[in-house]
């Protein structure tokens, strides 16, 4: 395949609407405050490969920021600036546009984030992190080709990924990540030169330099491909998953889930499938490692718990509401995870059982019926409530009728069980 030639016209004209006022209004305000600006990295590189561009990143040289705020009071959108790094990104009817300031960049220390000084569009094509994403298109003054420095087109024919220097991974070891996620979207190779340079990166314990946060958020992203599966699998293969935790080199659990239909996975499930063969305590120090909190923590620790109780779910296969107790504590995110990974059969049916049917098995009455029915304010209508759960988890209850008299007899049997000093039981003297 040879890459497209593109030019701006064309590549406005196949957009939408919205999109196409983005440039209209970009280019009327860079008239007016004489400033180039330039449609740079991903939407340039998929325009070329005649795949839809849908975020849209441009290079100001001049102040982003100041730029972004002017546009969006152009358009009523809402910006989130980083003065710190020039950059600004714009959310306006739902687009979201990004705006950074053209710039060099130096990194004072491996794996940390960048010092930045202004710069021109070449500049800012130098500290890209790919070939194929270090091509702009100017979008004013109007006019010109395609700019092209670091040779993006040509591997774009070559369908190569390639750094544009020696030290890119030991700046930002994020790429590494990067690479393999645009390897895999568009069936590109690494080239053998970056490769060398992943592998070397790797061994030399660069990726410890990178903050927990920033891997998490490259991991989302791979996550959120369409073929999550390939990009961890082949992550896995280059050492990029052990170089993130050792214990991460252990890949059966993405192994196994890659042979489900990835279509109908979601992210937290790839997460269960990655932390699905670790022990207790490498579960914990990926968790701390990755920094992971709220759900993305829940489903890992849960996923790990949740493995060590297989026995006791197939036990309980034939018993509901012995299967309820067992998996409601767990996220069903984590259960949905398991029962593509587990290999035992039974299992699997049980815990599909439990998030298609069980989960949502409810008895009929409430504890305000209870109360109608003469039981007192306490402790013995959570009880009963527990009571009729089971028994419809079980199926021994078929209405709301079987129900009441479930209850009654249980409100009964509290009464001369445990009479009150009155000696008119729990429930109180009104009549069921
Ligand atoms: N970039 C970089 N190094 C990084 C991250 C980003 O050089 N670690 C540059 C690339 O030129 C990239 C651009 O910043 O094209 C915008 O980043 P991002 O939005 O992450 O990449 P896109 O290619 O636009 O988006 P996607 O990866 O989803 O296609």
């Amino acid at each position: 395949m040879r890459a497209r030639r593109i030019c701006l016209s064309s590549l406005v004209a196949s957009l939408d609407e919205g999109r196409k006022d983005v440039f209209r209004i970009l280019a009327e305000l860079a008239r007016q405050e004489e400033v180039s600006i330039y449609l740079v990295g991903g939407p340039v590189r998929d325009a070329v490969l005649g795949s839809a561009v849908v975020d849209l990143d441009f290079s100001v040289v001049g102040d982003a920021v100041n730029f972004a705020n002017r546009f969006a009071g152009e358009t009523g959108g809402k910006v989130t600036a980083h003065p710190q790094f020039g950059t600004a990104t714009v959310v306006a009817d739902g687009r979201r546009v990004d705006l950074v300031t053209a710039r060099r960049e130096e990194y004072p220390e491996a794996g940390t984030l960048p010092r930045v000084t202004p710069g021109s569009i070449d500049d800012d094509l130098s500290r890209r992190d790919f070939t194929i994403n270090a091509m702009a298109l100017r979008i004013w003054p109007e006019g010109g080709d395609i700019l092209d420095p670091m040779g993006g087109l040509c591997d774009l024919d070559s369908r190569l990924i390639r750094v544009l220097h020696s030290r890119s991974f030991l700046d930002d070891p994020t790429r590494m990540f990067r690479a393999v996620r645009y390897e895999q979207r568009f069936g590109f190779t690494i080239d053998e030169g970056t490769l060398s340079l992943m592998s070397s990166a790797v061994s030399q314990g660069n990726m410890d330099a990178v903050s927990g946060d920033r891997w998490l958020h490259e991991i989302e992203r791979i996550l959120d491909e369409a073929e999550p599966g390939r990009v961890l699998l082949r992550a896995s293969e280059l050492g990029l998953l052990a170089g993130l935790h050792r214990s991460l080199a252990d890949d059966s659990g993405i192994r196994r889930m890659a042979e489900c239909d990835e279509g109908s996975m979601v992210p937290e499930e790839w997460l269960a499938a990655l932390i699905s063969p670790l022990s207790e305590v490498g579960g914990s120090e990926v968790i701390g490692r990755l920094r992971l909190s709220g759900r993305w923590a829940a489903v890992a620790r849960d996923t790990i718990d949740l493995r060590e109780k297989e026995t006791a779910v197939r036990d309980s296969a034939g018993q509901p509401s012995e299967l309820y107790r067992i998996l409601r504590p767990f996220t069903h995110h984590s259960i949905a995870a398991r029962a593509r990974l587990t290999v035992d059969p039974l299992v699997r049916s049980a815990l599909l059982h439990y998030l298609g049917e069980l989960r949502f098995i409810r008895p009929a009455l409430t504890g305000k019926d209870l109360l109608k029915m003469g039981a007192a304010q306490g402790p013995l209508i959570g009880e009963i409530l527990a009571r009729l759960h089971c028994a419809r988890l079980d199926g021994a209850l078929s209405g709301i009728a079987d129900e009441r008299a479930l209850a009654r007899e249980l409100l009964t049997r509290s009464r001369t069980e445990c009479p009150t000093p009155d000696g008119r039981g729990r429930e109180g003297a009104a009549e069921v």
